[in-house]
């Protein structure tokens, strides 16, 4: 995240370490830090050898892996930049211009330039501003940043639940939504979609994850109690399997959009 006296991003410095619990860490330079598959990942603004090596001679961890990079490499090769997608403009934090939500894209999926974000904001934006649906509350399973969340706010949905298993994801959307004053209708929260399903008795359930993890909710039953579905981060190859394990009744398809390889369905439950 982006804290003072840092504004933007430039350049990250990333350490792996085979370290399954990271005690605080307290530098200025640092980013953030998570852990993924026991391995912990750091982030800072500047190298930071000295500081890695007291922390592994101190658990006892290895560096696995290290690497200095461009932030636009670190973003697909791409400058963050603002966007407009319907009514609604979006803004990196450190962009003057005025936006409808300002966003520190931090080092998190979700700055709105990946396809199947532009297909969830596009349909989230389509269907809160249907007449024909009434929707008040929403989840957004594996938030990343939070943007689908404050565009949801945006749009009027009033009660939203922001998830996902990355504890620096749900830091910086906590931080996005503070900072685009939708702390209250965001409640953020760090969870294991393998382990739990929040309550899916919603009126939206937002949901762009990888195939593996949307074909376990699938068979879940309990993920089955929203009124309307907007699914995403799926490309036409992993249709068939996603398809085959929709539930055989009461849920109505929609919608299926496109953006360049990604996939993107509306399903409706009767
Ligand atoms: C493709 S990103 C989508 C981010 C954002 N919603 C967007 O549309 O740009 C998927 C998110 O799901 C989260 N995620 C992956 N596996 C998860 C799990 N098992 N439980 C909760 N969240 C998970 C990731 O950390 C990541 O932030």
């Amino acid at each position: 995240m982006l804290r003072p006296p840092y504004t933007r991003y430039n350049r990250l410095y990333t350490y792996h370490l085979d370290l399954k619990d990271l005690p605080a860490i307290d530098d200025p330079d640092l980013i953030g830090t998570w852990i993924e598959d026991e391995t912990a990942i750091l982030f800072f603004h500047r190298p930071k050898e000295r500081l890695v090596k007291t922390l592994c001679e101190a658990s006892g961890a290895t560096v696995l892996y290290e690497a200095d990079l461009d932030y636009t490499d670190w973003e697909a090769g791409r400058e963050i930049e603002p966007f407009t997608v319907g009514s609604l403009t979006v803004a990196p934090i450190w962009e003057k211009t005025a936006a409808d939500i300002s966003l520190d894209p931090s080092v998190i999926f979700g700055s709105g330039f990946h396809p199947s974000t532009r297909l969830c904001l596009e349909g989230l934006l389509k269907y809160t501003s249907s007449p024909e649906i009434t929707i008040n509350t929403a989840l957004d399973l594996g938030c990343g940043t939070g943007l689908l969340s404050i565009a949801a706010a945006k749009q009027g949905v009033s009660r939203i639940t922001a998830c996902d298993n990355n504890r620096l994801a749900c830091q910086v959307a906590s931080a996005n939504c503070q900072a685009n004053e939708v702390e209250d209708m965001v409640t953020v929260l760090e969870t294991d979609l393998r382990q739990q399903c929040p309550d899916t008795r919603v009126d939206l359930v937002m949901a762009n994850l990888y195939k593996g993890l949307m074909l376990e909710l699938f068979q879940n039953p309990d993920f089955w109690q929203a009124k309307l579905y907007l699914l995403s981060g799926f490309i036409p190859g992993m249709e068939e399997d996603l398809l085959a394990a929709l539930p055989h009744s009461g849920i109505t398809f929609l919608e299926r959009t496109r953006n360049d390889r990604w996939c993107s369905w509306v399903l409706l439950r009767q």
